[in-house]
């Protein structure tokens, strides 16, 4: 009944229907086949982690505050992870589990490699590149000390603690010991032009971190700044990619080709077809 309710909500306050089963199965036993095909009818008993009151209050927060079901639960599915999230951290995105995908397919790996994840967030794509290389050393980096901790107790908790090292400060600067020595820089930085974000939806622009969303007055800051410092930090042969906003790929290309650092400049499209990522080598 409660359910049904909340989906006429949903579909009243033009909510995505599926975020009512992403808050029952967080706050429930019931799984998502469970709720799909609504065989909990037949269950006698149902344990619920709040009462029915507080789970209203949660969902009426979804539908007048905007606030993403995400922070409302703490928690979001990532490739193959179940990661911790807070107001602090960008909510990671479906797209960017491909980048993982894109560094596997580069073929660059070498055993014990050192790797880079630059503005880790919620340590989403440091996790990702520590689980499909086993041997590698990932120095994560953010300038945020909220985000640090929410990713560090990610990595804890998906049992990749090991392999990550954290460090809070800004972009490469708190790695200058691994000067020409990293196989891969992976970032997904913050991309959007200062002047867009009031136009995001409000659950993005109301309640994302805006450290994690504004890339300057063009978008492009924190990419030019990967650009040019970045070669000093790679070994040769190694691997740059980064996600960038739609549309912004092009000159990306071409700041990468006249810095005349790097070669196999490519650009590689998410599963929409939208230009997403641009890959390139240090020569
Ligand atoms: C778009 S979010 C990406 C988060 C995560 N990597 C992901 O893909 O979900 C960008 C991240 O860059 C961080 N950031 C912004 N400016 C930074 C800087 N100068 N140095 C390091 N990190 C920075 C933000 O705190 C945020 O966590």
């Amino acid at each position: 009944m409660w359910r049904r309710n909340a989906i006429n909500n949903a579909i009243a306050a033009n909510v995505p229907v599926k975020e009512v089963d992403w808050l029952l199965q967080h706050i429930s036993d019931l799984d998502s086949l469970t709720l799909r095909l609504e065989s909990f009818k037949t269950r006698s008993t149902i344990l619920l982690q709040k009462s029915i009151e507080q789970i209203t209050i949660l969902w009426q927060k979804r539908l007048t505050e905007h606030l993403p079901v995400q922070y409302i639960v703490g928690r979001v599915s990532w490739r193959n992870f179940e990661l911790d999230v807070s107001p602090s951290v960008l909510i990671p995105r479906p797209e960017t589990e491909l980048i993982i995908d894109i560094v596997q397919q580069a073929n660059c790996y070498t055993k014990d490699s050192q790797w880079v994840d630059l503005g880790t967030g919620s340590g989403a794509i440091a996790l990702g590149l520590a689980s499909v290389f086993p041997d590698a050393i990932i120095h994560a980096v953010d300038c945020s000390e909220a985000a640090l901790a929410i990713a560090k107790t990610n990595a804890v908790k998906t049992g990749l603690i090991s392999q990550i090292q954290f460090y809070q400060g800004s972009w490469w600067t708190p790695l200058s010991h691994v000067k020409g020595k990293v196989q891969g820089m992976v970032s997904n930085p913050p991309y959007i032009p200062s002047s867009q974000l009031p136009q995001l939806q409000p659950e993005v622009f109301e309640h994302e971190p805006h450290l994690a969303l504004d890339g300057g007055t063009d978008g492009l800051d924190a990419i030019r700044y990967l650009v040019k410092a970045s070669p000093e930090y790679l070994t040769s042969g190694g691997l740059w990619l980064i996600e960038a906003m739609a549309g912004q790929a092009t000159t990306v290309v071409e700041m990468l080709s006249q810095q005349k650092e790097y070669e196999n400049i490519k650009v590689i499209c998410d599963l929409r077809g939208i230009e997403r990522f641009i890959l390139a080598f240090r020569h």
